[in-house]
């Protein structure tokens, strides 16, 4: 099937490249010049596992770039729409890009289509695209609009995207179902899966994809309600990381004990520094504006993003406890990306810590195993950049772990204790265990759980500091 995805960012360009990966031959895209140039001559533009091959095996084949709409809208019978919907006023989503694609597939059009909304948008965007297109000289009838929002995750999009738990598809038209049903059959029939040279299915997958055909509204609700309701796990499990400081209790025994009851389970229930990213914040702000416009008052919602901006506040207060006063101290940030496996760093709380460090008079070296380039965009030369977790620690008053990598879960603590000035170490995804921190005679201190301060801590005394520190909600700087 011929296919046009318009967008080249994180879901256009993995949606593009997958859907060549099923076969189809797929035009990207996009306006900007620069980006289909360096799509064209090898470049990827994001780091994502897999997309670089998927890249280099379908490009100049099954997938080319362009930037023009016109050409892209004509060769092909699906349309996806994968453009920005940013933030704008009020907290909606500004749908003036997903505007003008409209616009422009109305003007290019030359027999029937169908307009698929991959981006995220608020409910009935369907019907907004249908009447932009009316307006713009489109007949009725020639055109389908289908919503079929896209659930990938930045780092595993592409196994995500190949892979996937369910694929919904909101269609108000028949003949528009049958074709989004002909896009997937691959994942659908599993027949993707067993080629030889498929991408690894990932090991907690189930063998083919729920297909879930709804009607356009309920496919642009189940999409913002899933990142509202993600987003609501990770707050409710930080807000409860701080009543386990408070009363001494460990976050990570209360994580097990509430994820293993299967009604609510384990997935996003991971205590830290609170959400970022380029769509839960902003999701979660949308749906609150959508339900608000539609006359419901989600206060719920304001709780959501209230809890994660403390989050990061309650963290700095952390950091100002252990190391007494901020002014010219220097710290060694681990990790700039919102998330780990990915080198984006939109809305990520590593990045709002470190802004909030720096106008305190702290001196921040950071290392990201991918997201240095992109951070330096916003941070520029604020900020020292490190080779790696080592060198950024050399010489620092403490440690912070920002970033939930992987690469930063098993450092050489010894070595670790002997580079920094103070054996301190913050972390905010608490990626160790408070006894390897104390055996490796480190002061850890970490979220929902007691801090572990070795200068204070003796086997007797252990459980009295404990309570001690849970009770004041934070706990006073070292002796040092
Ligand atoms: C999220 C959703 O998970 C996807 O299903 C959705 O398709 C995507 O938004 C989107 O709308 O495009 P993403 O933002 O890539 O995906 O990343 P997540 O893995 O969901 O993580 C979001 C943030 O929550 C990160 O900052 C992460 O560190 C944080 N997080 C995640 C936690 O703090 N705790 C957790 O338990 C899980």
């Amino acid at each position: 099937m011929r296919i046009s995805v318009i967008g080249s960012g994180y879901v256009g360009l993995v949606a593009a490249a997958c859907l060549s990966e099923l076969g189809h031959t797929v035009v990207c895209v996009d306006s900007d010049l620069e980006k289909i140039a360096t799509l064209n001559s090898g470049g990827t533009l994001i780091h994502e596992d897999y997309l670089q091959e998927l890249l280099s095996r379908h490009r100049h084949h099954k997938l080319t770039f362009s930037t023009s709409i016109e050409d892209a809208v004509r060769e092909s019978l699906v349309i996806f729409i994968a453009v920005g919907t940013p933030c704008g006023l009020n907290g909606g989503a500004d749908l003036s890009y997903v505007e003008s694609v409209a616009r422009a597939i109305a003007q290019s059009t030359n027999g029937y289509k169908v307009i698929v909304e991959k981006s995220t948008v608020p409910v009935y965007t369907n019907e907004w695209v249908r009447r932009a297109m009316v307006l713009n000289g489109s007949c009725a009838e020639e055109f389908d609009v289908v919503s079929n929002p896209e659930f990938l995750r930045e780092g595993t999009a592409v196994t995500d995207f190949l892979y996937p738990d369910r694929i919904v598809v909101g269609a108000n038209s028949e003949r528009a179902a049958r074709v989004l049903h002909q896009v997937y059959a691959p994942l659908i029939d599993g027949s993707y899966a067993q080629q030889a040279s498929a991408v690894p299915r990932p090991e907690c997958n189930r063998s083919t994809p729920l297909y879930i055909e709804t009607s356009a509204q309920s496919a642009e609700l189940i999409k913002h309600a899933s990142n509202a309701f993600l987003a609501m796990k990770i707050s409710f499990i930080n807000a409860v990381a701080d009543i386990c400081e408070s009363v001494g209790a460990d976050i990570e025994e209360v994580i097990q004990g509430i994820g293993s009851d299967g009604r609510i389970g384990p997935g996003f229930l991971r205590a830290g520094i609170g959400f970022g990213g380029s769509c839960f914040p902003k999701d979660v702000s949308a749906f609150r504006s959508v339900a608000h416009e539609f006359g419901y008052e989600f206060r719920l919602l304001d709780e959501v993003n209230k809890i994660n901006e403390e989050q990061r506040q309650r963290f700095i207060k952390k950091v100002r406890a252990a190391l007494w006063t901020l002014k010219n101290k220097r710290v060694a940030a681990l990790g700039l990306a919102f998330k780990d496996g990915t080198d984006d760093v939109r809305e990520s709380p590593a990045i709002h810590i470190i802004t909030s460090l720096l106008e305190e008079g702290c001196q921040v070296t950071a290392f990201d195993p991918a997201a240095m380039e992109r951070a330096r965009t916003i941070l520029g030369d604020k900020i020292t950049y490190a080779e790696d977790p080592y060198s950024a620690a050399k010489g620092a008053d403490a440690l912070l772990i920002l970033t939930e990598w992987k690469e930063f879960a098993n450092l050489d603590l010894s070595r670790l204790k002997e580079l920094l000035s103070y054996p301190i170490v913050l972390d905010g995804r608490n990626l160790y265990s408070p006894e390897e921190m104390a055996n490796a005679g480190l002061n850890y201190y970490s979220v929902g759980r007691a801090p572990r301060e070795i200068s204070r801590l003796t086997p007797a005394k252990s459980k009295l500091a404990k309570h001690a520190a849970g009770k004041n909600g934070s706990h006073k700087s070292l002796d040092h």
